[in-house]
């Protein structure tokens, strides 16, 4: 395959990739503008000319496949590149003797990253996940005379750490480039429409996924969706942690009324009912806790949830069902201005930690994980926006992601018993959230 081939399909915006020498070439912009493509054929082009170590990093890096491990092997079939050899965790040039390696940076510290000192570019991929830590470790170790570093990202905050550090005030050194789907001549149809119609519909989430501005100030995300997308694939087969239902019972309108299962990491599934009465949700509630003997079910005190709470107690189910009030007092009053704050902020934390975690492939429930923004009170407590503006922006109630963020209402314990917290009892709530948070244990 001639090289000049390759170099065609190159578009102009990424020629400096090939032609020009820079420390560091920061890529930024929306979907589909053609940064992974291009970023991945100029290496393997560049790979072909001379022997290089090429390292694709990205902040997290489970297995492979998170890489873009893929995507190279997708472009060294396309192109026919008979002079690479794909290895089962690397990808090297037969005839130049190119490397290309694949890391996580989170998971490197000072000694595991010595072995990318040799490194000739380093290809950072999705760089707005990247911490201020592993940025700090990285720079330096990218220290062979004449080495690049490549960027690319979509901005997701006015702060990002690698946004502030390289490309807010960029050096002589620094190449800082948009590049948008309008850019990308080879941006497929479908991707232009899908941009078109988010264009119309809402125009601040086109200039945030489409033009690759980050959020507006103050409208920050609390939950980002790649973190939610993470925990839809599968990841655990069977767990002995004890069973939390969120339940979330319909209020008026169309709300659904939905039971969320979880057991520790691994959140299993949702049972939705349409809209029912309190005596119905009652006797639907008990019929699960008799087949699936949780250890709590959590349910919204509110609307008609009190009377569900009513009956339920009235039965013996004390000792099991918890009646929450989204509206009422924070257990950690010092940071959450209320309960819906602290669970969501909770139910956030659990996806965000490190050990893997789990949730049913549902967009639905995705788009309403991902709705809500922060804010915070004159306090500096972090508040959330109204659930009537989540409302509003969704088209629905979020029913199944309050259901979830439920089921964080109070940490449970393996015996299946509520510790003793608080002021009165033997250990601190900060403490506590901590130590369970530290060991996985939600
Ligand atoms: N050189 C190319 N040849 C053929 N198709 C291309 C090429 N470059 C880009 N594309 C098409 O454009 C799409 C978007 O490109 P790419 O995935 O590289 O964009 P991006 O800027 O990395 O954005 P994101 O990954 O966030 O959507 C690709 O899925 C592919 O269909
Ligand atoms: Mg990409």
């Amino acid at each position: 395959m001639n090289n000049q081939i390759i170099i065609a399909r190159i578009p102009q915006a990424f020629a400096p990739l090939l032609t020009e020498h820079h420390r560091i070439k920061f890529y930024y912009g929306g979907r589909g503008g053609g940064k992974s493509y291009a970023f991945a054929d100029s290496l393997l082009l560049k790979g072909r000319m001379q022997k290089l170590l090429i390292a694709c990093l990205r902040e997290v890096q489970d297995s492979i496949k998170d890489s873009v491990y893929r995507l190279l092997c997708d472009r060294i079939a396309f192109y026919s590149l008979n002079d690479y050899r794909i290895q089962e965790s690397k990808i090297e040039n037969k005839i130049t003797g190119t490397q290309f390696i694949f890391k996580g940076l989170r998971d490197q510290d000072i000694q595991k990253i010595k072995s990318l000192e040799g490194v000739d570019i380093a290809w950072i991929e999705e760089g707005q996940s990247i911490s201020k830590k592993s940025w700090d470790i990285l720079a330096p170790t990218i220290r062979k005379d004449g080495s690049e570093i490549w960027i690319s990202m979509n901005r997701e905050e006015e702060n990002d750490p690698l946004w502030v550090l390289l490309a807010a005030n960029p050096d002589e050194r620094t190449l800082v480039r948009q590049v948008n789907y309008n850019d990308n001549p080879f941006c497929p149809e479908e991707l232009k429409l899908q941009a078109e119609k988010c264009r119309l519909k809402n125009p601040d989430d086109y200039l945030h996924i489409w033009l690759g501005q980050p959020l507006a100030q103050g409208a920050a995300k609390l939950i980002a969706p790649k973190i939610v997308r993470q925990a839809f694939t599968v990841k655990m087969a069977a767990t002995d942690s004890p069973l939390i239902i969120g339940l979330d019972i319909a209020r008026f309108g169309d709300d659904y009324t939905v039971f969320c299962f979880r057991r520790g990491r691994w959140c299993q599934k949702f049972i939705t009912l349409k809209k029912q009465d309190v005596v119905s949700i009652a006797d639907y509630c008990q019929g699960i806790i008799t087949d699936y003997a949780p250890a709590r079910v959590f349910l919204d005190a509110g609307g008609i949830g009190g009377g569900v709470y009513d009956i339920l107690a009235a039965r013996g189910f004390r000792d099991i069902i918890r009646a929450v009030n989204f509206g009422s007092k924070a257990i950690m009053e010092e940071r959450y201005a209320n309960r819906r704050a602290e669970m969501w902020a909770n139910a956030a934390a659990w996806l965000n930690q490190e050990l893997p975690v789990q949730i049913p492939p549902d967009e639905e429930l995705l788009s309403e994980l991902c709705c809500v923004n922060k804010k915070y009170d004159t306090r500096g407590r972090l508040l959330l926006e109204s659930k009537d503006e989540v409302k509003k922006k969704l088209g629905r109630s979020p029913d199944k992601a309050d259901a979830f963020v439920l089921t964080f209402a109070e940490p449970v314990y393996d015996c299946g018993r509520t510790r003793t917290f608080g002021k009165s009892g033997q250990i601190a709530i900060e403490d506590m959230f901590a130590e369970i948070r530290d060991n996985g244990k939600w």
